[in-house]
């Protein structure tokens, strides 16, 4: 049987649009990877929940850790979500049982990305994490191969499909803060926990991500310094606009002449620019690179289906694979050219 088995370990907000993609287009991407693509285990903490797709063929397990242990699987997808177990635990059963591991969770990656990194590259398997930045747009794709050769001096973007939604609706609706946060969750976009939007926390776990993509530094989360919009307020937004502005959260990282500095806050951007424009729950992800020149990318960065996708071609990557030729991720490489400011914070 060629088929792949993948298990799918959490059925929330991008889990249940993966389950429900794969099972609508599954004669498609047969077609396409030249192998059906099998949803054989599935897990979630409430078996009785209604998820708008029938998993009735998938064993069901209420521990993650299990079907990363026990499930007939050759690829496990962690949509769960926390940079601590099972998450945590369930990825790297999974790695050193040899299955290959897709998850959008950047937490997890800002926090353990490198011994993730190791424990995959030490068996073999692939770890693909396309929708752990900026949601849909394929900024993990663009880093990891298609500037290869190039020295970038800087990747900056709207990371966070919240706070952007939150900024643009108030000064468009010029309802509050807490209206918006609290349609932005009701669309499937905000964390769990909010407060890693709105803190800048989870633009910081992607930016760290992004830097180490594309600096070849080690991730380093926790030397970014770090602000977020809870303070912004519709006077805030105002004002800026009397001036020519628009108030973005934005995660930058640049060269400097001491080493790589990264950085999330609030920043004024000129409402003529190319990132101004970026509305809603849309990211942009921009690189400055010697070679390349100047690219921004900009596109979904939150919601299910938009993150599904991303999901979807990581692992339409693996069934595509072949045995020995599997990308190692550039996750692993040494901390020595971040910028001392940045790492004593
Ligand atoms: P949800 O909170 O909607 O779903 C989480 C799922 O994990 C639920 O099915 C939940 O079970 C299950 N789960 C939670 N805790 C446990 C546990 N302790 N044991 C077993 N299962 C558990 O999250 P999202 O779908 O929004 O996000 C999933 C991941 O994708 C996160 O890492 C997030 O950061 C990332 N992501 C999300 C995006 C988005 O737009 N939502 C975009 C990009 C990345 P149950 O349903 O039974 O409660
Ligand atoms: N909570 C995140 C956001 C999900 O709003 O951008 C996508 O990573």
């Amino acid at each position: 049987d060629s088929a792949l088995k993948i298990g799918i370990a959490g059925l929330g907000t991008v889990g249940a649009a993966l389950a429900a993609t794969l099972a609508e287009r599954a004669d498609y991407l047969a077609e396409l990877c030249g192998r059906r693509i099998e949803v054989t285990a599935v897990s979630a903490r409430d078996r009785n929940r209604r998820r708008g797709v029938d998993l009735s063929a998938s064993e069901w397990f209420d521990d993650p850790v299990k079907l990363a242990r026990e499930a007939e699987i050759d690829v496990f997808v962690e949509l769960i979500g926390g940079d601590d177990d099972p998450a945590h635990a369930a990825v790297r059963t999974a790695l050193a049982r040899g299955c290959h591991v897709v998850t959008a969770n950047k937490a997890l990656l800002a926090r353990h990305g490198v011994e993730l990194a190791r424990i995959a590259e030490e068996n073999g398997v692939i770890l693909n994490f396309e929708a752990a930045v900026a949601g849909g747009i394929p900024a993990v794709k663009v880093m990891r191969e298609s500037l290869t050769g190039n020295r970038v001096r800087r990747v900056f973007g709207i990371l966070n499909g919240t706070c952007n939604y939150i900024l643009t609706t108030m000064e468009r609706e010029g309802i509050s803060f807490d209206e918006c946060l609290a349609e932005a969750q009701r669309l499937g976009y905000a964390e769990a926990d909010p407060t890693f939007d709105i803190g800048g926390h989870d633009t910081a776990h992607k930016l760290a991500i992004l830097t180490s993509l594309a600096f070849g530094t080690e991730i380093a989360a926790d030397d970014i310094y770090l602000e977020g919009i809870e303070n912004i307020s519709i006077e805030d937004i105002r004002a800026a606009a009397d001036l020519g502005y628009r108030i973005k959260l934005l995660g930058v990282a640049q060269r400097t002449d001491t080493g790589i500095e990264q950085r999330v806050h609030p920043t004024m951007v000129p409402v003529s620019s190319e990132i101004a424009q970026v509305d809603g729950v849309t990211n942009a992800v921009a690189v400055e690179a010697d070679v390349l020149g100047e690219l921004m990318l900009s596109g979904p960065g939150a919601g299910g289906e938009a993150t599904a996708s991303a999901v979807m071609g990581d692992i339409a990557d693996i069934a595509k694979s072949r045995p020995g030729a599997q990308r190692v991720p550039a996750l692993g490489t040494p901390a020595d050219r971040l910028a001392p400011y940045e790492r004593a914070r």
